[in-house]
């Protein structure tokens, strides 16, 4: 009869468990899209899985929302257009622009951006006049992308990935790569001895903001911008910039 019993409550006991499990599992899931091809902000971890700032950020704002968050890592170049169907929400360093803006809507802004030229370190390209003519790389569809199809008579090549372009100007397919001043400096410390990188001042850039993208109208924005707040107030933040990209300058 105890044994029975000893039976029963361990099986009592599990079922507790599974349930326990059970409501962990139904938590509000938000699926997440990155690129994760942009460091600090997002790259590939050593466990194969996406890592850096904005993913921790994101992380963070799901602990504060009591949701879990999901992380899918696409093509920068799908992100905005997958919004509200496949994913959620974006965060991918992405610039409030106003042509995206037409299909979604953006948080408050959390980090300050401005496009940086990345070169050899012999080259002549010192200023805007000198990228007049140039064969230009960038990752496709980013601000540094809309950009280069600004500048009188160059010629823009455009890659899925940084990083690619970035190869390319080593390899002397390109004169010069615009890509955002992080990445740009992970980049170039990465290849030292070849590689500087400009700041965009220099070539009259504007500032950028990043922000988290969601769907047009969603009552996300409002509780994502709270949850961001909240992060900023209890010191959160500020942690996880000198963590991720403190750390990489
Ligand atoms: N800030 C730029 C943009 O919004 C580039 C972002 C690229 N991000 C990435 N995860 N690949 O267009």
């Amino acid at each position: 009869m105890k044994k029975l019993f000893t039976t029963l409550l361990a099986s009592v006991m599990c079922l507790a468990a599974l349930t326990a499990c059970g409501n962990k599992g139904t938590k509000d899931v938000l699926v997440v899209g990155t690129n994760a091809a942009f460091p600090p902000f997002e790259y590939v971890g050593d466990d194969g899985q996406p890592d850096g700032f904005d993913i921790a950020l994101i992380k963070a704002i799901g602990e504060k929302l009591g949701m879990e968050i999901e992380v899918q890592d696409m093509e920068f170049e799908s992100l905005v257009t997958a919004i509200g169907s496949k994913i959620d929400a974006a965060i991918a360093g992405m610039t409030i622009d106003e042509e995206r803006l037409k299909s979604v809507d953006f948080s408050e802004p959390y980090y300050d951006a401005i496009q940086y030229v990345i070169v050899l370190k012999d080259s002549e390209i010192k200023g805007a006049d000198d990228l007049k003519n140039k064969t230009i790389g960038v990752q496709l569809a980013t601000t540094g992308n809309y950009i280069a199809d600004e500048i009188e008579g160059a010629t823009v090549k455009s890659y899925n990935k940084g990083v690619d372009a970035v190869n390319d100007l080593i390899n002397g397919r390109v004169d010069c790569v615009i890509i955002d001043k992080n990445p740009a400096m992970v980049f170039t410390e990465k290849f030292a001895d070849k590689l500087t990188a400009i700041d965009g001042a220099e070539f009259d850039f504007e500032t950028e903001q990043y922000a988290i993208a969601l769907p047009k109208g969603s009552d996300m924005v409002e509780k994502v911008n709270q949850a961001l707040a909240d992060l900023k107030e209890d010191g959160t933040f500020d942690a996880l910039v000198a963590q991720y990209i403190e750390e990489a300058e």
